[in-house]
């Protein structure tokens, strides 16, 4: 086994340091570039338990393209140079793919966005952008307002606890109202199912050999089931919505998607609205509440840009809120790749891709960047005040084709979210270690649960209206 620092999976991030210069061959090589040697159990091993620290001392031994042995993965390459994630990004959809062979294919069914290529992603795609295009994301606000401020109202005083769950709570209940256009009993109803239903779908995904019907108790028979009750409830809204007289006056997602036609004019088929709405829920509720969580952590932290990001609240400014969202999705994306597969010949960094390699172009790595993020491991949402980041260099949501359907929608929630927080309640700052980087499956998360401390609660919006009426009186 090799003995060399970058070889070895690590216990703690390296201080940064500039990459060297990726130094292709002249002329394009067929195989791999060059990485990590110790046996794939090892290498597996790190991947999973220390990532970050691994890739950043492979990166700065190989440059910012090398290759790396995980099991389930076959042959990987990171890539984090901003110039081959572009080419990557803008890359022929026919050459690389980003969904067929996805574990999640089984998982989330055969029309989902996660796990369709080519011609039928474009179709589906298209029909899909147009409720989560920026203008839209105004009539979510409020409900959303809403949702944050009922759980974070019920956040305990005085004692520390974990935000994650909460978050969790808010963008389920966001998605399933904002998106499924659920009320009601089949609200509560999706929200006992859908948290178990995910858990269950993240472990499946993990342990592909689980993925058949091996008798009444195994897990894929009970995930089946429960798949089976989701659609029936999502084939009951759907019909509600059909028979809706003021369906086009409605702003969920579902309503838009039962309105939507394909090329040939046929409209979506219920199997295609129930595999696109879980896809959306799985994509997007784990990844904004953990974003959430580490939102916490980073501003217990800091507690200088806590105070002018409440300042800057209760002035009803935002910049450094949208910077701040920024900052910490740079420092902590949750999704560490995207992921794509050379289905046909391809060049890229000088080398000829063998057919079937999968390309993860990081984020985890490209964030840290001294060159392109200054000082990369300093929490400074400062950076971002008013500038737009780069397409290429930051990349939380992926990019090109496959860059996240709901960026937006994430970001406005995001910022909804943390306006609420910071309205209503006063975060007690700390001197605690950075909480560690925690895999769940799907998302990198906060390892202590974004845990929070509340000194006090601060005049709420409703109390702000409630006392209204009061001044007004005294004033008179
Ligand atoms: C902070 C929150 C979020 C993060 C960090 C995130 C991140 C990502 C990333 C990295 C990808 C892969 C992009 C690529 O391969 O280039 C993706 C795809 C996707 N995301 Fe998100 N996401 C978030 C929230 C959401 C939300 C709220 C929704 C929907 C309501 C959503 C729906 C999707 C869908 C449908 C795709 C597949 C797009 C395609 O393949 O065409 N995501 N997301």
């Amino acid at each position: 086994m090799s003995t060399n620092l970058a070889d070895a999976p690590t216990t703690g991030a390296q201080p940064a340091a500039a990459p060297p210069a990726a130094a292709p061959p002249a002329a394009a090589t067929r195989g791999l570039p060059p990485g990590p040697k110790p046996p794939v159990a090892l290498q597996t091993l790190a991947m999973r338990t220390r990532q970050r620290p691994y890739l950043e001392r492979a990166r700065r031994r190989y440059g910012q393209m090398f290759s790396i042995k995980v099991v389930g993965l076959g042959t990987t390459v990171i890539i984090s140079d901003p110039e081959l994630i572009k080419q990557a990004f803008r890359a022929d959809p026919t050459v690389l793919h980003a969904g067929t062979g996805s574990p999640l294919r089984t998982v989330l069914g055969e029309h989902s966005l996660l796990s369709i290529d080519e011609d039928q992603h474009m179709q589906q795609r298209k029909l899909l952008l147009p409720p989560f295009k920026g203008q839209r994301m105004k009539s979510y606000e409020s409900l959303i307002a809403e949702i944050a401020a009922e759980e974070i109202d019920r956040w305990p005083e005085g004692v520390e606890f974990e935000t994650t769950r909460s978050m969790q709570r808010i963008t389920l209940r966001a998605i399933l109202r904002a998106v499924f256009g659920a009320e009601g009993a089949q609200l509560h109803e999706l929200e006992e199912l859908l948290p178990a239903w995910t858990v269950m779908g993240t472990r499946l995904v993990l342990t592909p050999w689980l993925q058949h019907d091996l008798g009444r108790f195994s897990p894929w028979r009970k995930f089946m089931r429960m798949r089976a009750r989701i659609d029936e409830i999502l084939a009951q809204m759907i019909a509600a919505a059909k028979a809706d007289p003021h369906l086009e006056d409605r702003a969920d997602v579902l309503a838009l998607m039962v309105q939507a036609s394909h090329e040939d004019g046929s409209p979506m088929s219920n199997a295609e609205i129930c595999d696109q709405l879980v896809t959306m829920l799985v994509a997007g509720h784990e990844t904004t509440a953990n974003t959430l969580a580490w939102a916490v952590e980073r501003l217990r932290r800091h507690p200088e840009v806590l105070d002018r990001l409440v300042e800057e609240a209760d002035e009803g400014g935002k910049a450094l809120r949208e910077a701040t969202i920024r900052e910490v999705q740079r420092m902590r994306p949750v999704i560490a790749f995207a992921g794509r597969i050379v289905r046909k010949p391809y060049e890229i960094g000088g080398y000829d891709m063998p057919l079937g390699t999968r390309m993860l172009l990081a984020a985890c790595l490209t964030h840290f960047d001294p060159e392109l993020f200054p000082h990369p491991d300093r929490f400074d949402p400062d950076r971002f005040l008013d500038t737009v980041p780069d397409t290429y260099s930051w990349i939380p949501f992926g990019g090109g084709i496959r860059r996240c359907i709901g960026a937006t929608f994430a970001h406005m929630e995001l910022d909804v979210v943390l306006r609420v927080m910071l309205e209503r309640v006063q975060l007690l700052p700390t001197t605690d270690s950075d909480e560690p980087w925690a895999f769940r499956g799907i998302v990198w998360a906060a390892g202590r649960d974004g845990r929070a401390r509340i000194v006090h609660r601060r005049r709420s919006a409703a109390a702000a209206a409630a006392a209204a009426p009061v001044l007004a009186t005294a004033a008179g």
